[in-house]
């Protein structure tokens, strides 16, 4: 069965937003100083690419090409949330980011009859998501001599209510194309 053009959008709008994903963590990683941080930011944005090649090869695997698109969710995101002034602020919306990767990954994963492709590439990629959120988390527990965990906390919360407008908004944006992953019900990731 032929993909849907919506489906067709959606894939190459996740590898999109996979791309900008190792970009923005490439250009991070490459201005640390040796570190923990340093190593793990690297191996994370290898995955971000390594993700941007799994659409590109599901897509080829269901007869087509990525649709060139020029804006990401990523995109907005800073703008709402505002420039993150320091590593532990960049951490904190990485956190609230790959959080939300997942949760959407998710909701698609319990889309009914979901080709076995996008279902593989899906359930891939997820391997590496979960890790990512992981070192993150870790790495922000590290920090909270340095920072103040109420402070940090306080940064989590003002992240995710600018991941809660973006979110909305992209819903809003393109609802018709999205529209079938609303009726999923997936089980949110915890906190
Ligand atoms: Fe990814
Ligand atoms: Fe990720």
């Amino acid at each position: 069965m032929l993909l849907s053009d919506d489906e067709h959008w959606v894939l190459s709008y996740y590898r999109t937003s996979e791309i900008n994903g190792s970009l923005f963590f490439g250009r991070l990683a490459r201005t640390l100083k040796p570190s923990p941080i340093q190593h793990d930011l690297t191996k994370h944005f290898a995955d971000e690419a390594q993700h941007a090649w799994y659409w590109t090869e599901c897509l080829g695997r269901l007869g087509t090409r990525p649709i060139k698109l020029s804006d990401a969710y990523q995109d907005q995101y800073l703008e709402a949330a505002g420039l993150p002034a320091n590593l532990m602020e960049i951490m904190a919306i990485t956190l609230v980011f790959e959080r939300r990767v997942i949760n959407q990954y998710a909701k698609h994963l319990a889309v009914p009859d979901l080709r076995v492709e996008v279902k593989e590439t899906i359930e891939r990629i997820m391997r590496d998501e979960r890790w990512h959120v992981q070192w993150v988390r870790d790495a922000l527990v590290g920090m909270e001599d340095k920072f103040g965990k109420d402070n940090i906390a306080a940064t989590l919360r003002r992240f995710k209510e600018a991941d809660r407008e973006v979110y909305a908004h992209t819903l809003e944006e393109h609802e018709a194309r999205l529209g079938f992953l609303l009726e999923s019900r997936p089980t949110p990731v915890e906190d």
